[in-house]
């Protein structure tokens, strides 16, 4: 049923909760994930205004990014998914929302919150945006999740 999906990460702690349940879309019928990244365009424009040093700061961006893309390829491929992992540049939102139409995914599984996490924001902005204007079943694993669940 769910057989393509799409998992959107910033690679905090609160997106990384959503693999458990990807994993366990398996059973459901899932074969391949798509991992996807995207590097915020809004981030790049601050770092390149406040920092002479922002080429060897995106070096060091894309080392990290490749790293912790291969450790959650590394636990999808364990599971025996078939893998792409895509690394964009853009509105993390509106890379998401391509790479759900382009590839045409059967589900999007994101994390109520990222990075930012801040405490008084029942959802992060670009969880928001794409539950709002996803077009295939969403599934969003909230911060608060349970460990026994
Ligand atoms: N740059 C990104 N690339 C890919 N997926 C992302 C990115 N940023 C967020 N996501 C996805 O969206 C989910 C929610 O993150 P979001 O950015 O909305 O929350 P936040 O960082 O707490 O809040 P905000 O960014 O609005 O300050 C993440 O768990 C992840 O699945
Ligand atoms: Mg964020």
């Amino acid at each position: 049923m769910f057989k393509k999906i799409l998992f959107p990460t910033d690679f905090s702690d609160a997106s990384q909760k959503a693999v458990k349940y990807i994993k366990q879309l398996k059973g459901a019928g899932a074969q391949e994930v798509i991992i996807l990244h995207v590097i915020d365009e809004k981030e790049l424009l601050v770092l390149s205004r406040a920092s002479d040093q922002y080429l060897q700061i995106t070096a060091h961006m894309e080392n990290e990014i490749a790293k912790d893309m291969a450790a959650v390829e590394a636990e999808m491929i364990a599971e025996g998914f078939r893998v792409k992992l895509q690394v964009k540049t853009g509105k993390p939102f509106t890379e998401i929302m391509m790479a759900a139409a382009e590839e045409k995914v059967s589900i999007i599984v994101v994390g109520s919150h990222g990075k930012s996490n801040i405490k008084e924001m029942f959802l992060g902005s670009v969880s928001e945006n794409v539950i709002r204007h996803a077009r295939v079943p969403l599934l969003v694993i909230s911060r608060e999740i349970r460990q026994d669940t």
